[in-house]
């Protein structure tokens, strides 16, 4: 029986993708919204391949509000989930206005939609990059916001403000804001997962590209922090894991259960690893070394952050199943996987 409709604004890329996925293995029907910025059709191909359904595709631009008037109005939509914004740290540094431009102006229009459609359930996609450098660990959603160390960590600082000032005038609509730490890996078939476009920013994909050797040599971006090793502390969960809690938020936000209209929750896995230990985690699934270099820090970076997990477990009922060697391995075979199907298809 097919549970409601849920527009995935940025469906195609990375986290997107997975979680439609889970959508469609749950008994929803997502509809998917994406300009292809940093995402492929082909991903619909890959959805339709694991789930065995393929979701509706609309291309729109969410910086062109008109463009939404492509979905007809007769399509009923549940709910909708807003993936779709640029998530570079440090491209956002290089190209602030890019960044304040893309991810405000696609909000604004998506929050102005669900007024229009008359949408109750909203999901966010936000970031720990909103604690900027924090002074105490691990975060909690509690933990005071230190300045963003990036435009991108502060358009999702002012996301989170322009959401809980439109949501006090449109009590009608409920949002749950999901505070991503390092989303990694892939999906389990290696059929899909992290493929950024050009350089990647990301350590995964720079690392599994330099894996197979698409790239010579992994840069590590300082080994003067002050952790264990040198090297900066993220905490990385599973694509996989992170697309679960988007179910979990979801049926949250139906069970009547919130006390307000608006929630937070981090998305972590609760653990920190340093860039030096996710080396030696791939180095041990995949039995080769990777060759790599330490280097000047990057800017933008912060030192460490990982999360509290506690809320999203208590509230959600979310507990990530999948840690780093997962992470490592399942990112190592779908970029193995994946650069072998390039090679066959232009062979
Ligand atoms: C991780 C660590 C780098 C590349 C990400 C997302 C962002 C947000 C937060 C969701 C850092 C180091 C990286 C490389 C390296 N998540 N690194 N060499 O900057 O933490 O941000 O998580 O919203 O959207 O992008 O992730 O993977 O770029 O960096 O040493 O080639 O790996 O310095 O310490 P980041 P990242």
């Amino acid at each position: 029986m097919m549970k409601g409709n849920i527009l995935v604004s940025g469906g195609s890329g990375y986290i997107g993708s997975h979680t439609c996925i889970e959508l469609i293995n749950s008994g929803y029907k997502p509809i998917i919204v994406d300009n292809l910025s940093n995402s492929d059709i082909q991903s619909l191909d890959r959805i339709e391949e694991i789930a065995g359904e393929r979701p509706e595709f609309f291309e729109i631009n969410l910086c062109d509000r008109e463009a939404l008037n492509q979905i007809p109005k007769s399509l009923r939509i549940d709910a909708l989930i807003h993936f779709a914004a640029f998530k570079s740290v440090n491209e956002s540094v290089a190209d602030p206005l890019m960044y304040y431009h893309n991810n405000l102006e696609s909000l604004v229009n998506i929050l102005r939609f669900c007024t229009e459609r008359n949408i109750e359930h909203l999901v966010f996609s936000s970031s720990c990059t909103v604690y900027g450098d924090a002074k105490e660990l691990p975060v909690t959603e509690e933990t005071p916001l230190q300045k963003a160390s990036s435009p991108y960590g502060n358009t999702k600082q002012i996301s989170e403000t322009i959401i809980l000032d439109y949501l006090k005038v449109h009590p009608e609509l409920n949002t749950i804001s999901l505070r991503y730490f390092n989303p990694a890996g892939a999906h389990p078939s290696a059929k899909i997962g992290e493929l950024p476009r050009g350089i990647p920013n990301n350590l995964l994909p720079y690392l599994t590209q330099t894996a197979v050797g698409l790239r010579d040599e992994l840069k590590v971006f300082g080994g003067d922090y002050n952790t264990k090793d040198g090297s900066a502390i993220r905490d990385y969960i599973h694509v996989s894991d992170l697309a679960e809690a988007h179910l979990k938020a979801f049926e949250f936000m139906k069970s009547g259960k919130m006390t307000s209209n608006y929630d937070l929750f981090n998305l972590g896995s609760g653990n920190g690893y340093t860039v030096l230990e996710v080396i030696k985690s791939y180095e041990k699934v995949s039995g080769e070394k990777l060759p790599y270099q330490i280097v000047d820090r990057r800017p933008g970076d912060v030192e460490k952050i990982w999360a509290s997990t506690e809320k999203a477990e208590k509230i959600l009922g979310f507990t990530p199943s999948r840690g780093i060697d997962d992470i490592t391995k399942s990112a190592w075979e779908w970029e193995k996987h994946y650069r072998k199907n390039i090679e066959k298809s232009i062979s």
